[in-house]
């Protein structure tokens, strides 16, 4: 095996991706990666999550109280309001990705699967968390998102999006009162915490926790683009990955 394919394999075998997309990638220099559905839905899903972040500071912290009529004020409601509204927004575009999954290209199945088990992944991981610490001149090149990445989006993403949900729909369930649907699908949750107040607090938490990762994420997209020599933010637009050297 040559040094180049020798590369290659344990690059497929740690990412999940296929050898053959990888020296497509060598040979054409671009690679489409994102599916449609994919990209539609991680700007949409962005749009929530900023729109959630926003609407949920400000009913943790309200807005002083509005001169005049209380009848001609409704501005936290609309707070609530769009709160709610992104929260749903956020539910089924995360489902409709999950559906995706099944359905799409292999890319789409590595938001929801991290190859734990596989030494050569742990080893990717490590060599991405040198190249961020600017320990290292260059990283590995992958087609899909790199190692590090995956583990990033999978705890800092999907694992705490699901917390926020299902804490959301919990103290949503409170507001439409014992019996709604919200409250006999989530209403399990608020004596698992303890009280509705301790729901209140760690969907609270989630907050600060999603911050983190978006910003994070947002910073390796960027510093990724310009020192990378591969495309990023563009592929999250165009669906195709172009390798600069
Ligand atoms: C609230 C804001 C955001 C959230 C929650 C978020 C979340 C995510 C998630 C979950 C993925 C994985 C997509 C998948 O495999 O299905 C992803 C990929 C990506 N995101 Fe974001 N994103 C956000 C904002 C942004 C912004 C503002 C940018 C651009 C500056 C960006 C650039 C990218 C890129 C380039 C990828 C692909 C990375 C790769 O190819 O490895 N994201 N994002
Ligand atoms: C990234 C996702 C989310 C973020 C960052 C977020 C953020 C927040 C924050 C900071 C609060 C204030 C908590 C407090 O101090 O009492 C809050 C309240 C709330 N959130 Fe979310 N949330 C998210 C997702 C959701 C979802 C999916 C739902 C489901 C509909 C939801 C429903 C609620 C409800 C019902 C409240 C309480 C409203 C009230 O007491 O007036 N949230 N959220």
């Amino acid at each position: 095996m040559s040094p180049a394919h020798d590369t290659a394999a344990v690059l497929a075998d740690a990412t999940g991706t296929d050898e053959g997309a990888l020296a497509q990638a060598r040979a054409f220099k671009s690679v489409y990666v994102y599916e449609a559905p994919v990209r539609l839905w991680h700007w949409v899903n962005a749009l929530a999550i900023t729109v959630l972040a926003v609407t949920g500071y400000f009913i943790g912290s309200p807005l002083p109280t509005q001169p005049g009529e209380a009848s001609a004020n409704y501005l936290m409601g609309y707070i609530r309001f769009a709160h709610f509204a992104a929260g749903q927004l956020l539910t089924v575009g995360l489902l409709g990705r999950a559906y995706w999954a099944f359905v799409g290209n292999h890319h789409a199945r590595e938001l929801f699967t991290l190859p734990v088990h596989r030494a050569a992944y742990w080893r990717e991981v490590l060599v991405m968390l040198k190249w961020y610490l600017f320990l290292i001149p260059q990283p590995s090149r992958y087609v899909g998102h790199n190692p590090l990445a995956r583990l990033g989006m999978f705890m800092g993403y999907l694992l705490l999006s699901v917390f926020m949900i299902v804490t959301g729909f919990a103290l949503y369930g409170e507001g439409l009162q014992a019996g709604s649907w919200a409250d006999m699908l989530f209403g399990w949750v608020i004596p698992l915490f303890g009280q509705s107040q301790d729901v209140h607090t760690w969907h609270h938490l989630g907050l600060w926790g999603m911050v983190i990762f978006v910003l994070l994420h947002v910073y390796a997209a960027v510093r990724e683009d310009i020192m990378g020599r591969q495309s990023m933010i563009s592929t999250m637009v165009s669906g195709t990955r172009t390798f600069k050297d």
